[in-house]
């Protein structure tokens, strides 16, 4: 994770005069069950920014949607090209898809994790704190979801503390924190939580898949917002974070999010150079 993180540094201060082009003659597809802007976005400019030639297929556009197994398009994809990032719902698939393609895979998100989120998220907070030593992050909302998931395993390879706030239906299970096995405290007191906490950050209160829980969710989710009052809690100068998209007035405040939006938008952005990053070490 740090040789990614100082990549991404580097590919972020050379964009646009890269010396090498490491995916040069690829072709690299983008495997989609889900809705995406930044990830999909990212992914093919960063793509083609490091040489290579983006393919954009949505799940339910090709034979996999009418049933072909994971492990047949996976053999498929493995002999004509290159590498995959692949968004769908189990984590299982893209372990599966990985394993028969033979071919570099990433995740670009399941219902279980959203690795390449949290490594552009963990670059901005560099980029203003320089350290990761002391730190102490606090993700409020669901806080069994996947973006949170991803920063329990983050915190714990980092070594960083992290503050789970969220109604104990929504903390993420004991045998996920066991696995994880960082400083990792989940609460239902959103307060305690928040109080001298580095960064604030909220994900979405309903994530891809969980529509139909959408009225209990937000019923039980209400007091587990990013607000003016909660912010006050936090360090002074604290980074207010949100991986997107945003939904104002339920996981944050449009004041809150307005007055932190320079810091989610290096977030979105960071999200293209992190990315550049995970690529140049999966060919590398
Ligand atoms: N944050 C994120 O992954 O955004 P998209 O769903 O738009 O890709
Ligand atoms: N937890 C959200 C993240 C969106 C980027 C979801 O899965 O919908």
């Amino acid at each position: 994770m740090e040789r990614i993180l100082a990549d991404a540094v580097a590919m972020k201060r050379t964009r646009g005069a890269h010396k090498t082009k490491p995916l040069a003659g690829q072709t690299w597809m983008l495997l989609f069950s889900k809705s995406s802007t930044r990830t999909r976005v990212s992914f093919e400019v960063g793509i083609s920014e490091l040489g290579g030639r983006p393919m954009f297929l949505s799940a339910a556009d090709i034979q996999l949607g009418r049933g072909e197994p994971i492990k047949d398009t996976a053999r498929v994809m493995g002999r004509m090209i290159h590498g995959a990032i692949f968004r769908t719902f189990a984590q299982s698939d893209v372990e599966e898809f990985a394993q028969y393609s033979g071919i570099p895979t990433i995740n670009a998100l399941t219902d279980a994790e959203h690795p390449c989120q949290i490594l552009a998220d963990i670059q901005t907070i560099l980029e203003t704190r320089k350290t990761l030593k002391g730190l102490v992050v606090t993700f409020v909302g669901d806080g069994a979801c996947n973006v949170p998931v991803s920063w329990m395993f983050a915190a714990a390879k980092l070594g960083f503390e992290l503050r789970i706030a969220a109604p104990k239906k929504f903390q993420p299970s004991a045998a996920l924190l066991k696995r994880a096995d960082g400083r990792i405290i989940c609460t239902e007191d959103v307060k305690a939580a928040a109080r001298d906490a580095d960064v604030l950050y909220t994900d979405v209160w309903v994530s891809m898949g969980k529509e139909a829980e959408s009225a209990a969710r937000l019923k039980v989710l209400k007091g587990y917002q990013i607000n003016q009052a909660l912010v006050k809690l936090a360090k002074p100068g604290a980074l207010v974070m949100h991986c997107l998209p945003a939904y104002r007035g339920k996981e944050i405040d449009d004041t809150t999010f307005e007055a932190n939006a320079d810091t989610i938008f290096t977030q979105a952005e960071n999200r293209l150079h992190a990315q550049k990053a995970i690529l140049n070490w999966a060919v590398s």
